[in-house]
């Protein structure tokens, strides 16, 4: 009797309990960091949100001729930037103007683009959606696309609860992908927890980072909120002004956002122009800043003298455990296999 009323106790649990949706959001504040940017309770996370978001992300048939998709700028394995080119290839083989910015850590933005042009991540999609040399579509043949489909139709009641597919649900489905990209678990990460330990070359170019350039990418987002000057001539042929284009304030010329520097060694190539393809250059350009005539920020003053070739090895070393192989290799993060979008017709 007393099994029985085990037994029944049991079923009465498990039945419960697959009732109840466990819902697993790839979406975490890591231990230590401050408060998100992003205000959630414009969009609230949901698992369905987020994998409908992913499906758009990686959609090509977003694009006015259906060749490009956002990923084809962003991808997984380099920090969700593109790597073969300095400049951005768009539709027709078109190229843009700027280098395509990772996607990491977006909640704690308060800036888009390069120039901040972009303010609110529930709207920026817009913009790729719609530039004539990146998706080239409208809005509104996006949305004639989706309502057509019932697999997108399915999708967006899962995510809404009903099928009703407008803008403003397409941009929050795809900021609630972009918006979940954290990446937390790097060899630093490691280090900071006490988990491991880092080797004297690593130590020693932490120590070079935090003189020379944690004022600017601070951590544990390894950025600020601001835009600066790290001394870059500029281009004459791209003539790209940075923050002057959107503020048209004297001040503001030649100022681009400072980025992110987690998973910096897969994202190459490097700045708003992508005119670096290796780190080593990189450092290179900063151990020579002093030189320069260029009126760059004041924080990189500090550096007052080049680096020697071990200094910038041990710097480089130092940003290598950046990389956070969990996140680039993320499977939650890739083309849904088993979600493919059906053709049809
Ligand atoms: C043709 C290449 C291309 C495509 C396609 C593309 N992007 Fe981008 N993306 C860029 C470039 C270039 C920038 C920087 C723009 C600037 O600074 O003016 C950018 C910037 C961004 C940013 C801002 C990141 C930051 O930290 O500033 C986000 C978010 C983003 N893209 C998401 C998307 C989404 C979502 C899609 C698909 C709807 C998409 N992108 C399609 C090239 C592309
Ligand atoms: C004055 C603030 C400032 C300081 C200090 C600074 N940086 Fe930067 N860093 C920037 C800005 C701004 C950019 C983007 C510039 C652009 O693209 O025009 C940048 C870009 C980079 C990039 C390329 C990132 C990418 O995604 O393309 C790397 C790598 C980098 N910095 C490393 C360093 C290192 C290493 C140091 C220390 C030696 C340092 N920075 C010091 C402001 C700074």
């Amino acid at each position: 009797m007393k099994n029985k009323i085990l037994l029944s106790a049991c079923l009465l649990f498990l039945g419960l309990f697959s009732f109840i949706k466990v819902e697993v959001l790839p979406f975490y504040i890591p231990e230590g960091w401050p408060k998100p940017i992003y205000n959630f309770s414009e969009n609230k996370l949901s698992s369905e949100k987020f994998k409908l978001g992913r499906t758009l992300f990686y959609d090509a048939d977003l694009s006015r001729d259906s060749t490009i998709s956002c990923a084809s700028c962003h991808l997984q394995f380099s920090g969700f930037t593109h790597i073969d080119h300095a400049l951005s290839h768009g539709i027709d083989g078109q190229i843009g103007t700027r280098n395509s910015p990772v996607l990491i850590n977006l909640a704690w933005n308060k800036f888009f683009h390069w120039d901040g042009g972009a303010g609110n991540l529930n709207q920026q999609a817009i913009n790729p959606l719609t530039h004539p040399k990146e998706m080239d579509n409208n809005l509104k043949e996006i949305l004639r696309r989706l309502n057509q489909s019932n697999f997108y139709k399915n999708k967006f009641f899962a995510a809404f609860g009903d099928s009703v597919i407008t803008t403003d649900r397409l941009l929050k489905s795809l900021a609630s992908f972009t918006v979940s990209l954290v990446s937390a678990n790097s060899k630093y990460d490691l280090y900071k927890r006490g988990e491991i330990e880092f080797n004297e070359q690593e130590k020693n170019g932490y120590q070079l980072f935090k003189n020379y350039c944690s004022s600017c990418h601070s951590e544990p987002l390894f950025k600020i909120d601001a835009f600066k000057n790290n001394g870059l001539p500029i281009d004459s042929d791209l003539n790209d002004l940075g923050r002057k284009t959107i503020t048209e304030k004297e001040n503001d010329n030649l100022q681009f956002k400072v980025p992110t520097l987690r998973n910096i060694e897969f994202s190459f190539p490097y700045m708003h122009d992508g005119r670096f393809k290796k780190l080593k250059e990189v450092i290179n350009h900063y151990s020579e800043l002093h030189k320069s005539d260029i009126e760059y920020s004041k924080e990189l003053k500090k550096i007052k003298k080049p680096m020697s070739e071990s200094q910038q090895k041990d710097l480089i070393s130092f940003l290598k455990t950046l990389s956070d192989k969990d996140f680039l290799y993320n499977p939650v993060f890739m083309y849904p296999k088993n979600e493919r979008i059906e053709q049809e017709e």
